[in-house]
């Protein structure tokens, strides 16, 4: 039997009175694309957090590839990479820099050959030695994943990775996906597009008031509603339950 990507069993995070994650139980299986669903507050960037080291749950088990995040800390850090949904690295450092400086970060050793790949890739070539505040928000935003990707990551998150980007680099960073993902790596991503959920996941799940409340193909979520369209499923999923009077 091959051990999950990510195992998540009874995650919950509180802050103070506040339950932002609710006992979520999750499985992703090596090789698979999982769109994380939900609206704004529903706990996704608490969940990634709490799977990529940022945070720690109050209570549950997480991990990547049978390594405890909290207990195998080190070696579950680096299987795992993370395209934080805000932009978070210095102005005045370049992409060569950026690159080279988030190796250390990660531990790994310098691989300048890797980090010259990635500033091809995500063409940030031209732009390898200018102050990165002076990129276009595409190519941060490119910049971002290429980050992300310096120390070869087996498991990727990609935190709303096309919220407000236009629909060229949209498309660009669908196929990136892809190709990550043909190349073996496992990827989780959070939206608010469905289209973009259909497009690329093998399954959506959606988190509601920090519950994990479906996780199943496009095709499964639609045999839910007789006739009706993936969003409207998703709708009435993520809707409120009436209160009871
Ligand atoms: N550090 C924090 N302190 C208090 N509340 C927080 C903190 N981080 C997140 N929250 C709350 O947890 C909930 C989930 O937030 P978040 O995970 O960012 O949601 P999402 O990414 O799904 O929009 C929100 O209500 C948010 O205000
Ligand atoms: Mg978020």
């Amino acid at each position: 039997m091959t051990l999950p990507a990510l195992r998540c069993r009874g995650v919950e995070k509180r802050f103070g009175d506040f339950t932002a994650l609710a006992g979520v139980d999750l499985e992703v299986a090596p090789g698979e694309i999982v769109a994380l669903l939900g609206p704004n507050g529903a706990g996704k960037t608490t969940l990634i957090g709490c799977i990529t080291g940022l945070s720690r749950p109050t209570a549950g088990r997480i991990e990547v590839f049978g390594y405890d995040v909290a207990s195998d800390f080190r070696t579950a850090r680096r299987l795992v990479g993370l395209v934080p949904q805000e932009i978070n690295f210095d102005p005045f450092f370049t992409p060569r820099e950026a690159l080279r400086i988030k190796s250390g970060l990660m531990g790994v050793p310098p691989d300048p050959a890797h980090c010259d790949a990635l500033l091809r890739t995500f063409a940030l070539w031209d732009k390898r030695d200018a102050y990165t505040r002076n990129l276009s928000g595409g190519m941060k935003r490119r910049l971002l994943v290429a980050k992300a990707l310096v120390h070869r990551p087996k498991l990727l998150f990609l935190d709303e990775p096309t919220a407000g980007v236009d629909v060229e680099l949209r498309r660009e960073l669908w196929d990136e996906v892809r190709r990550l993902r043909d190349a073996g790596t496992t990827i989780v991503l959070t939206t608010h597009y469905l289209e973009e959920a259909e497009a690329l996941a093998d399954r959506i799940a959606v988190l509601r008031r920090g519950e994990l409340i479906v996780a199943e193909s496009a095709e499964a979520m639609l045999a839910r509603g007789e006739g009706r369209s993936l969003e409207e499923i998703f709708v009435e999923l993520v809707q409120e339950p009436e209160p009871v009077s």
